[in-house]
């Protein structure tokens, strides 16, 4: 049987010839070859590679939610390639322990070759950032310039371009904010969960005051912290003092995807709700594993150049270290878990409406009461 196409040959197809002919060692061409620049070379050559499929997959889920409704098992392929995402994510800080067989003094032998080139000005990782969602106003200075300053001016176009792309964040944001089972007639939940939270709050001032166990200061300190989970509660039920958070930079999602996204972690039992869930938890892991990267990646700078200054220019490991915790993108999901409640206390959903939420999860209105397949 004759084949449709012509043959295809292994090497051309993966063009290796071009890619295995890209590893150049400056030290080489300086005419002091250094054993190591060659994995150093590799290594940064394989994270790029890692990045563009990250881009791939990341624009393609942003497409999937950039429209009206959200069909349902649209939001199990982009579950999905989160997944992937952060599989690969895996990967990438596992593959710090291949540099790391490069011993500080190694390194010594190339670095000065490098200057001023550094992994900050690595384009593909700033776009999966804004990608993503992060704000130019979250970002630290880098020597008192903002992060594209570094690089060239095409680069710097396409940075600038992509900041005003609608990341990642602002379509899960829309989404949530779609969510139409808020409203529910003859299911308010708003109310009905604020009762349940005063109730508990109580119940557990009652536990502190009666624990004949406990001296008076230690009970004065653990109502002092119930205080401060009391007033993370207000600002839950209070669109202007939560938006006042927003202000200070305390809160980043908007109020009406705040109170999607805890009804989704709290009702997460009900099948319809398990693929939204999946998809607040994926983006919750894919955070937190860029996190550990950005961690992992500045202790090894720490022990690979000591309080050097890198070769970019910034503070290096003091640097790297600030932007651990201030980059997070979706901090505010990891928050939710402070409004959880047992679900022994959770009020119940009544029947008519754990059968419409099959119906019309994915449907823009909230009022509306037709179907997704009944529309299309
Ligand atoms: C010997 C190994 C490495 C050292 C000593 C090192 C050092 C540094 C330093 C000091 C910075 C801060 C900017 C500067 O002043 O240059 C930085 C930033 C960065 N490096 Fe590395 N790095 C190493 C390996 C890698 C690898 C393998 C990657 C993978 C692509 C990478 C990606 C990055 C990125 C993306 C940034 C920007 C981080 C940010 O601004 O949030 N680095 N690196």
């Amino acid at each position: 049987m004759s084949k449709p196409y012509p043959p295809v040959y292994y090497s051309d197809y993966l063009q290796l010839d071009r890619l295995l002919a890209s590893q150049t060692p400056k030290s080489a061409e300086y005419g002091k070859p250094a054993h190591d620049e060659t994995l150093f070379i590799i290594v940064h050559q394989v994270y790029e590679l890692w990045f563009k499929q990250i881009i791939h997959e990341l624009s393609s889920i942003i497409h999937l939610f950039a429209h009206d409704y959200v069909d349902e098992k649209n939001i199990g392929v982009a579950v999905a390639r989160l997944n992937r995402i952060t599989e690969i994510q895996k990967l990438l800080i596992d593959q710090l322990r291949v540099l790391e067989t490069m011993t500080p003094l190694d390194f010594l032998e190339f670095r000065e070759y490098l200057l001023p080139a550094s992994g900050f000005q690595s384009i593909q990782f700033r776009l999966i950032e804004n990608l993503l969602g992060m704000e130019s106003e979250q970002r630290l200075l880098f020597n008192k310039e903002a992060y594209y300053v570094y690089v060239s001016p095409e680069h710097q176009a396409v940075l600038r371009e992509s900041e005003h792309r609608a990341s990642l964040f602002q379509h899960v944001q829309r989404w949530l904010e779609r969510t139409p089972f808020l409203d529910l007639e003859g299911f308010q939940f708003w109310p009905t969960y604020r009762a349940t939270v005063e109730r508990m709050l109580q119940n557990d001032r009652a536990i502190i005051l009666n624990n004949t166990f406990s001296t008076e200061e230690e009970k004065h300190k653990q109502l002092q912290e119930l205080s401060k989970n009391e007033e993370s509660f207000a600002a839950l039920f209070d669109e202007h003092k939560h938006k006042d958070l927003i202000a200070k930079g305390r809160r980043r999602l908007s109020y009406q995807a705040t109170q999607a996204a805890l009804l989704i972690h709290l009702y997460r039992d009900e099948p319809i709700l398990h693929q939204p869930f999946r998809l607040l938890t994926v983006l919750v892991d894919m955070d937190e594993l860029f996190t550990s990267w950005r961690y992992r990646h500045a202790l090894m700078v720490h022990r690979m150049i000591g309080n050097k200054i890198g070769t970019g220019g910034s503070t290096g490991y003091h640097y790297l270290r600030a932007t651990v915790e201030k980059y997070k993108i979706f901090a505010d999901l990891f928050d939710l878990s402070t409004f959880l409640i047992p679900r022994s206390k959770l009020p119940e959903l009544p029947e008519e409406i754990k059968k419409s939420l099959g119906f019309y999860y994915s449907v823009k209105s909230n009022t509306e009461t037709q179907s997704y397949a009944e529309k299309h």
